[in-house]
């Protein structure tokens, strides 16, 4: 992302902070996998957004109208002998003059500095909640000014939650976050590909796994923007199923939902295949249902359309289909009136799509679902997971789990998928799979 695009962003977001207000946006803190192993960094996505600093222990303080600068960061400073050990840091001069801060300040000087620049503000911008020992600290802030009034100053009476605006500034993608959500979405595309490729019975779920992780690196991705779920049979069932270890066997489906995160943006992308290259009778039908459904709901990403239009076509298409299959017996329109889908449709068709993989933005405003409208991401992600054993399933359906996943931008007259590049109907699936198993 360009230096300016972060500068621009503020600005949005100041325009609104306005004279009165300050805002306070701290990045995330470096977690502990075990003892003293750390997972790896990942900042915050709202720092991120505003700022494009890639270091733990940061805070940005954005002041409208003050004079010395808008922009202030507080970050590490440089420290050789830690450098030696951990890598570079920017210091208080990369962050002005890398990342364009105004003024930098030490992380450890806050407590100092921060109250003074909250004299005489109104409104304190800041998203209480996430972290309980941060959200003390700036009330402390708030109170050391309070104490100070008798000198004639005043200070902030009201909080702000920063959400409101950023989330909305971020539902609303430009033309360079779209650029970062094609490419996650292409690095990705070509991972499904290759998981396809290589998928063979008796390998585990977990080498197609690192097969997705190696694509992912080898396109530019550094990391995956969410644990990726490889399910065969039974597994590809289990929604969230993580666990990645079972042996695939001939015959089962596999469920794979990967995406990488490039330039601090998701994909998330779901793709269903046999494990030896050939869909069942019993599978292909199930998948074909699901792709119909699929399709109808893509089909009603447009703007105008609101949030649920895709949800609703692709519960029509899947319950007619379950009927058709003989899953489910009744009128379609009672069925749906009933949810019976529920049983084997039990999430929602989609989710806002950005640097977060379930991204920020409100789904209703004043209570009505809200109307899509260009610039806006989401996933197309139906499914139906016929789980062995559920009551009045025919056994030729045990343990097929089928979810098709699509990344969706909403365009002026219609929409883009992102993720089109993964294979996704049966004929192309089984000719991906041949001709690598040809080759
Ligand atoms: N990968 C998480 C989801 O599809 O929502
Ligand atoms: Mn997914
Ligand atoms: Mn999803």
């Amino acid at each position: 992302m360009e230096k300016k695009e972060y500068a621009r962003r503020r600005k949005r977001l100041m325009d609104i902070v306005n004279e009165g207000g300050i805002a306070i946006v701290p990045t995330a803190p470096v977690r502990i996998r075990n003892r003293d192993v750390e997972y790896p960094y990942r900042p915050d996505s709202d720092f991120y957004y505003l700022t494009g600093f890639p270091e733990p222990e940061a805070v940005a303080v954005l002041v409208p109208d003050r004079a010395q600068g808008e922009y202030i960061l507080f970050c590490r400073e440089r420290d050789p002998e830690r450098e030696l050990w951990d890598g570079p840091r920017a210091g208080l001069e990369g962050a002005c003059e890398l990342y364009g801060a105004d003024d930098a300040f030490p992380f450890g000087d806050m407590d100092d500095i921060v109250p003074g620049l909250m004299e005489n503000k109104e409104r304190v911008y800041y998203t209480m909640g996430l972290d309980p020992d941060f959200d003390k600290r700036v009330l402390s802030w708030v109170n050391q000014v309070r104490h100070r009034v008798r000198s004639g100053i005043t200070a902030p009476d009201e909080f702000v939650s920063l959400g409101h605006a950023l989330h909305e500034m971020r539902l609303y993608k430009s033309k360079q976050e779209v650029k970062a959500m094609r490419r996650a979405a292409s690095i990705s595309c070509a991972a499904h590909r290759r998981a396809m490729s290589v998928s063979s019975p008796g390998l585990r779920e977990y080498q197609l796994e690192a097969e997705l992780q190696y694509a992912f690196m080898q396109g530019g991705a550094r990391a995956p923007a969410y644990q990726s779920i490889v399910g065969a049979g039974a597994n590809g069932c289990v929604l969230h199923y993580t666990l990645n270890d079972a042996v695939m066997e001939d015959g089962d489906l596999v469920l794979i939902d990967a995406g990488a995160e490039y330039d601090g943006y998701a994909s998330d992308i779901t793709r269903t295949f046999p494990a030896g290259g050939r869909f069942s009778p019993a599978q292909r039908a199930v998948y074909e249902v699901v792709l119909e459904a699929q399709l109808a709901a893509i089909d009603k990403v447009r703007p105008g359309n609101h949030w649920n239009d895709p949800h609703e076509a692709a519960v029509r298409a899947l319950t007619r289909g379950l009927v058709e299959l003989g899953i489910l017996k009744g009128r379609v329109s009672t069925l749906i009136k009933d949810e019976a889908y529920r049983r084997y449709y039990m999430h929602r068709t989609g989710h806002w799509l950005g640097m977060d993989v379930h991204d920020v933005g409100d789904y209703k405003v004043a209570g009505e679902w809200r109307l899509l409208e260009p610039g806006m991401v989401l996933t197309v992600e139906p499914g139906l997971y016929l789980a062995a054993g559920i009551k009045g399933l025919p056994k030729r359906y045990w343990n097929i789990g089928v979810r098709i996943e699509d990344d969706v931008l909403v365009t002026a007259d219609g929409h883009e998928v992102l993720s089109a590049a993964a294979p996704k109907t049966v004929t192309d699936i089984e000719a991906v799979m041949a001709e690598a198993r040809a080759a």
